[in-house]
C-alpha cells in the first residue's frame, strides 16, 4: 500500500457526499475525479491508491485495477448495484468489493411507487398538455388511466427494494404476484403474495415492476415476447437497471398500444436516453433518481466510508459483495 504521510490514498472516482467524504478525508489522502472525470483521468489518478470509490457510472475493470497497482485493497461502490464492477478481475487481485445495501431501500421503492402512479394516471402527459394550453375543460372521456386500487401488482425480484415496493402497493388492497429464483414464505404470509413464474406474472398483472439486478441472465428479460404477454392496459416500471428492458421493443409496444404505459428511471447506456423512448407515448422518464433523497444518499456515503475504512484497518467490511 502506498501511503503519503502514512495516510492511505483513496480515489473518489467522481463525487462522494460529505457524510462519507469527510470521514475519509480525516484519515486518507483523497484524489477526486469530479463529475466530469474521464476514464483517462481515472487512470492517471489511480497509481498507488489503496481504495477506489466508484459509482454506477464508473466501470471498474482490468485497466483501472492495473493502474491502481498492488496496493489496492478495496473498491467501494456508492450504490447497491455493482454491475459496473468486474468482480472476477477484483477477485483475481484479492481486491475486496463493497456496496451500500439497505439504506436506499425506502427511497428507491418510493420512487417505483411514484413512477407507478405517474404512469398509471398519465400524469406527465396530462401536465404537459395543461402547460401547453391544450386543456379545453373537463372531459369525461379524456386522460383515462388505470385505477390502482384492487389492481394486481407483479413484482419481478423480491429483494429488499422489491419487498418494500410490495409492502407499499399492498395498501391498494389488490393482489401481489412475485417472480424470482426463490420463494419468500414470510412475505407471502404478510402480504398475501404469490410466487409465480415470470410468464404467469406478466399475463396476470396490471402493473409490472422490475427489481432484479443487471446480470447476463436478466439482460432484456423484458423484450417483444414478454411485452406481448402483458395485458394491453398494463404499466411497466423499471427502477433497477436499463439492461433489463429492450427499450426499442418497449417503445414499439407503447406506440402500437400493446401495453398501457411505462415508468423508467434507468436506461441501457446512461446518461443517453434513446430517442425512441423520448418519442414514445405514455412513458414517464426520470434521470436515475431512485436513491436520490438526502437521507438515502447521505447514508450511502457514510456506508462507503465504513466499508473503505474497515478494509484499510484490516477488518471485514460491513457490506462485502458476495
Ligand atoms: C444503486 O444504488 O444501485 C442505484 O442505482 C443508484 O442509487
Amino acid at each position: 500500500m502506498s501511503r503519503a504521510d502514512d495516510k492511505p490514498a483513496v480515489l473518489i472516482a467522481r463525487r462522494l457526499l460529505p457524510p462519507g467524504r469527510d470521514r475519509l478525508a480525516a484519515r486518507c489522502e483523497l484524489r477526486e475525479g469530479g463529475l466530469d472525470v474521464t476514464p483517462g483521468d481515472l487512470l492517471a489518478l489511480a497509481p498507488g491508491v489503496a481504495a477506489i470509490v466508484a459509482d454506477p457510472t464508473v466501470p471498474v475493470g482490468d485497466a483501472l485495477l492495473e493502474a491502481a497497482g498492488d496496493g489496492l485493497e478495496v473498491v467501494a461502490n456508492y450504490a447497491v448495484g455493482y454491475d459496473n464492477i468486474d468482480l472476477e478481475a477484483c477477485r483475481r487481485r484479492g481486491v475486496a468489493v463493497t456496496n451500500t445495501p439497505g439504506v436506499l431501500t425506502n427511497a428507491t421503492a418510493e420512487l417505483a411507487l411514484a413512477l407507478t402512479m405517474a404512469a398509471a394516471r398519465l400524469i406527465n402527459h396530462a401536465e404537459a398538455e395543461l402547460r401547453r394550453g391544450h386543456w379545453g375543460g373537463w372531459d369525461p372521456g379524456e386522460m383515462l388511466g388505470l385505477e390502482l386500487s384492487g389492481a394486481t401488482f407483479g413484482v419481478v425480484g423480491l429483494g429488499r427494494i422489491g419487498c418494500r415496493y410490495a409492502e407499499l402497493v399492498s395498501r391498494f388492497d389488490g393482489h401481489i404476484l412475485y417472480a424470482g429464483p426463490s420463494g419468500k414464505p414470510e412475505i407471502e404470509k404478510e402480504l398475501g403474495a404469490s410466487h409465480v413464474g415470470l410468464d404467469e406474472l406478466l399475463a396476470a398483472s396490471d402493473v409490472v415492476s422490475l427489481h432484479a439486478p443487471s446480470t447476463p441472465e436478466t439482460e432484456h428479460m423484458i423484450s417483444t415476447a414478454q411485452l406481448d404477454a402483458m395485458r394491453s392496459h398494463a404499466v411497466l416500471v423499471n427502477t433497477s437497471r436499463g439492461s433489463l428492458v429492450d427499450s426499442e421493443a418497449l417503445a414499439r409496444a407503447l406506440v402500437d398500444g400493446r401495453i398501457g404505459a411505462a415508468g423508467l428511471d434507468v436506461f441501457e447506456h446512461e446518461p443517453e436516453v434513446p430517442m425512441h423512448l423520448l418519442e414514445a407515448p405514455r412513458c414517464v422518464l426520470l434521470p436515475h433518481i431512485g436513491s436520490a433523497t438526502t437521507k438515502a444518499r447521505s447514508a450511502m456515503a457514510a456506508l462507503v466510508a465504513d466499508n473503505v475504512l474497515a478494509v484499510l484497518d484490516g477488518a471485514d467490511p460491513p457490506n462485502p459483495v458476495a
